[in-house]
């Protein structure tokens, strides 16, 4: 039976003939499907006469296992060709340089106090913090601000828990913080955020302050300006500044001052300062027949506008990165 020969010869060029899994099974409904060549012939057996049955059964029977066979090693075969394929496309070749992750960088503001708690350290000032949430006797009343004090009403308050808590408004309670938990003499530092009711090109809502307390027996005025100008000079890494130490009023310094450096056409208050308040070293434990010192909080964000000459210390928060590269 020739015939048979053909169809397995044929089947066999075909399922070579083809190059992806789909096609093949097209090709094997051709021979082995319900009107496949081989299943034909089986259908066709009962027409023979009986004695010829037998062997054209065996013929058949045999040409499909053939086929089958062929079949399964083409499968094989297409699947070991598309493994090796996708192990081709998707190879990673370790030898390749990285393409290296981005370097970070420190934000701006994080810089400048850095930079300032550098400098005060190297003067001999301790790190302090304290909370951002403070209670109103930190903030306000052991700075000398008692309940309905009309200097309360200089800072745009967030209160906070009905009253009894506030968003610190500077970092002058820590003053009260430290001096509570350490003995005199004391000369320390306190960075931290702060928080405002305040909004404009030179107001954030949250800013930065940078606290300074410098307590001993004879610390004097003199102290005070000697410190915040070499602060300032080293900080701008220039010795003719403008500076200016402006009378003004805080109800926890006695005298007090504001201090303005020159900002293009006018000036730019950066911080306030001043003799500490006999009333809050008491607040604080200290002996105020024995001690005194001054203290003074600078806005760190004022500072940062006047070394990177930013006009708009938004800017400083927005988090637009076109911005924030250039510090990094
Ligand atoms: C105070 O907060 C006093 N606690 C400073 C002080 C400390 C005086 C110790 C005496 C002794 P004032 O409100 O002026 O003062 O704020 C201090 C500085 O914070 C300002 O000079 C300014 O540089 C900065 N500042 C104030 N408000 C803002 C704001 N909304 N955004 C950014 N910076 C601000
Ligand atoms: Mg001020």
């Amino acid at each position: 039976m020739s015939d048979v020969d053909a169809i397995v010869a044929d089947a066999l060029a075909e399922f070579a003939a083809v190059h992806d899994p789909a096609a093949l099974e097209n090709v094997k409904a051709r021979f082995l499907g319900r009107t496949g060549r081989i299943t034909e012939l089986l259908k066709g057996l009962g027409k023979l006469p009986l004695d010829q049955r037998r062997t054209a059964g065996g013929r058949i029977n045999e040409a499909k296992a053939s086929i089958e066979q062929a079949l399964e090693a083409r499968r094989a075969a297409l699947r070991d060709a598309d493994l090796e394929r996708r192990l081709r496309a998707e190879a990673i070749d370790v030898t390749q340089p990285g393409r290296g992750a981005g370097n970070g960088g420190l934000h701006p503001i994080t810089l400048v106090r850095a930079r300032i708690e550098a400098l005060l350290r190297s003067m001999g000032f301790d790190v302090a913090d304290g909370p951002e949430i403070e209670s109103d006797f930190y903030n306000f009343t052991a700075l000398n601000m008692p309940a309905n004090h009309p200097a309360r009403s200089m800072h745009d308050t967030f209160y906070v828990e009905g009253g009894s808590h506030v968003l610190r408004t500077h970092t002058s309670p820590i003053q009260i913080h430290y001096m509570q938990s350490h003995r005199p003499p004391l000369r320390v530092l306190a960075p931290g955020r702060v928080y405002r009711s305040d909004s404009d090109a030179t107001h954030s809502p949250m800013f930065h302050q940078v606290e300074g307390l410098w307590i001993d027996e004879t610390v004097s005025f003199a102290d005070l300006k000697g410190v915040t100008i070499e602060l300032l000079q080293k900080f701008f890494e220039r010795t003719d500044l403008a500076v200016r130490f402006r009378p003004s009023f805080f109800p926890f310094t006695e005298p007090s001052a504001e201090i303005d450096m020159s900002f293009g056409e006018g000036w730019l208050e950066i911080g306030g300062c001043g003799m500490v308040h006999p009333n809050v070293l008491e607040h604080g434990n200290v002996d105020s027949s024995r001690y005194q010192g001054f203290a003074f909080g600078m806005g760190v964000d004022r500072l940062a506008m006047l070394r990177y000459g930013v006009d708009d210390l938004r800017l400083f928060f927005q988090n637009d990165l076109r911005f924030l590269r250039q510090f990094a």
